[in-house]
């Protein structure tokens, strides 16, 4: 019972384009305050930056971030969050029944980007849910033109005498959800996107623009509202969004273990209505698909914190603090190896989110901050996916799951990078048995295992926690084997695996 696949560089389904590694800081819980902005903290900067943050947020490999939120954003006034810090003014944030000090706000976030490096780049959510055009065009005025207008001065004036230069921006978030502040029907969604995009371009006609889809693929209106949105807005967009979130429900471990079923089905639905809108249009244009936010997430699981703490509007609550096991780090990985596999059509995605909140990265206030075991897979990914990705087709033995029927036990892709190295990730989703695979190279002139790493344990459940911040990392595997063009590896139980060729 093995599992195999062929390499060839002559059949290849896209390159990787960097934002595919991005991730995601909203305004909730305690994503910004005491997860990456705490002054007075041991490790903090002059900016209040948490520097031992800074360090694994680097380490993690992060591109795009996305900002300010998520259900936050539909309630967002991006005036309270510019100028000297001890006049912003506190607001309630409908979306987490929190406080919101403002302390931390658009100029904190671009040096924060630019502390983090270069490979960082902003991706600015607009409030599409209680205003419109004309913040979003003020918004933009403001980051964005150099001077010599009202707003750009009054960035100078702030002390930022440089543009922020935001390429990416998100029209509104989850705009079809109900829960969202100023929800709309599609047809009210796809016109004020259209107008927004239309206005937007008017400054700037290169900004990159993300129209909302839905939040989720078993939303009712799914792929109808992403085709009324797409047919106002098809012209004047260059992404649709896609956001989907993962779970182990029930003890059905082997569905949860699939879940990538699941996220290459929404993908490849969404790109389906996608070019359908376009064959209407009789379109040559390609819409790309903004996986903005992605992860896994134990929302049905109960949350005493929020129902119980949130009636006093507390500000940086502990929310959506999920502390995630080995298997969840595999479902991670596969996760991303979903993303890899539809690289010619997913533009960005976003881990949602980066720290403390559904984070790879957890941290204390006055604390330490410590690695996640969803760290590692996401790291990996980001340093070794980038280049043109190979098409991996499995013959796998197979298992039978509660939610998807049939799904093979190998997951996998490859990427080729542009020294001609090959990086296989894969994901053996039995949790009792070992997986051998065989990876025949055609025309790839490889000869050397470079590495074999791979997350996996006994305890399945195992996590890292402050008392044990490292009870869970990657170890090497050893035995793989490359030998007359054929790569020979054994896959532990339950195990995220990346194998470097060279
Ligand atoms: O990431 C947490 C929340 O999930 C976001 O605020 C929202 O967009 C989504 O529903």
């Amino acid at each position: 019972r093995s599992a195999r696949f062929t390499l060839d560089p002559a059949f290849a389904v896209g390159d990787v384009d960097p934002r595919l590694f991005g991730s995601f800081v909203e305004h909730l819980g305690r994503c910004v305050y005491t997860g990456i902005h705490e002054p007075g903290h041991p490790s903090a900067d002059e900016a209040g930056l948490r520097t031992d943050v800074l360090d694994l947020i680097r380490e993690l490999g992060v591109t795009a971030v996305r900002y300010p939120g998520g259900n936050f954003v539909s309630g967002y006034k991006w005036e309270d969050s510019v100028g000297p810090v001890d006049e912003r003014p506190r607001r309630l944030d409908l979306a987490w029944h929190s406080t919101e000090t403002n302390r931390f706000g658009l100029s904190e976030y671009i040096a924060f980007l630019r502390k983090i490096g270069p490979q960082a780049e902003p991706m600015m959510a607009l409030n599409l849910g209680t205003r419109g055009v004309e913040e979003a065009l003020e918004l933009q005025e403001y980051a964005n033109h150099p001077a010599g207008t009202a707003l750009s001065d009054l960035r100078a004036a702030h002390g930022d005498k440089n543009p922020f230069g935001i390429r990416m921006w998100c029209l509104g978030n989850e705009m079809d959800g109900p829960w969202q502040t100023g929800h709309k029907t599609a047809e009210e969604y796809g016109r004020l996107a259209a107008e927004t995009a239309r206005a937007m371009r008017q400054i700037d006609p290169d900004v990159e623009l993300v129209a909302c889809g839905s939040s989720g693929q078993s939303m009712a209106t799914f792929a109808e509202w992403e085709a009324t949105v797409l047919a106002e807005t098809y012209d004047l967009v260059d992404q649709i969004s896609l956001h989907a979130y993962y779970e182990e429900t029930d003890g059905d471990r082997d569905s949860f273990l699939a879940s990538a079923v699941d996220m290459e089905s929404f993908i490849e639905n969404v790109v389906a209505t996608c070019d359908h809108v376009g064959a209407r249009l009789k379109s040559k244009k390609k819409i790309n698909l903004s996986f903005d936010e992605w992860n896994v997430w134990y929302q049905s699981r109960p949350h005493p914190e929020i129902e119980e703490n949130l009636r006093d509007w507390p500000e940086a609550p502990r929310l959506l603090e999920d502390n995630y096991t080995v298997t969840d780090a595999v479902v991670v990985g596969s996760l991303l190896i979903a993303l890899l596999r539809h690289a010619d059509r997913v533009a960005v995605a976003c881990l949602a989110q980066l720290v403390n909140v559904i984070a790879p990265i957890l941290t204390e206030p006055g604390g330490p901050a410590w690695r996640q075991t969803t760290f590692f897979p996401f790291a990996q990914a980001s340093r070794h996916g980038r280049g043109q990705v190979l098409d991996v087709r499995v013959e796998s033995p197979a298992h039978g799951t509660r939610k998807f029927g049939e799904v093979p036990l190998l997951h996998a892709t490859a990427v080729r990078a542009d020294d001609g190295s090959v990086t296989v990730f894969a994901v053996n989703r039995s949790q009792s048995e070992p997986l051998p695979l065989e990876v025949a190279l055609h025309r790839i002139e490889l000869t050397t295992v470079v590495e074999h790493s791979a997350l996996a344990d006994p305890d399945p459940d195992a996590r890292n926690t402050l008392a044990d911040p490292e009870r869970v990392t990657p170890h090497g595997v050893t035995g793989t084997a490359l030998q007359d063009g054929t790569l020979n590896a054994v896959l532990e139980p339950l195990s995220w695996n990346v194998i470097r060729l060279g």
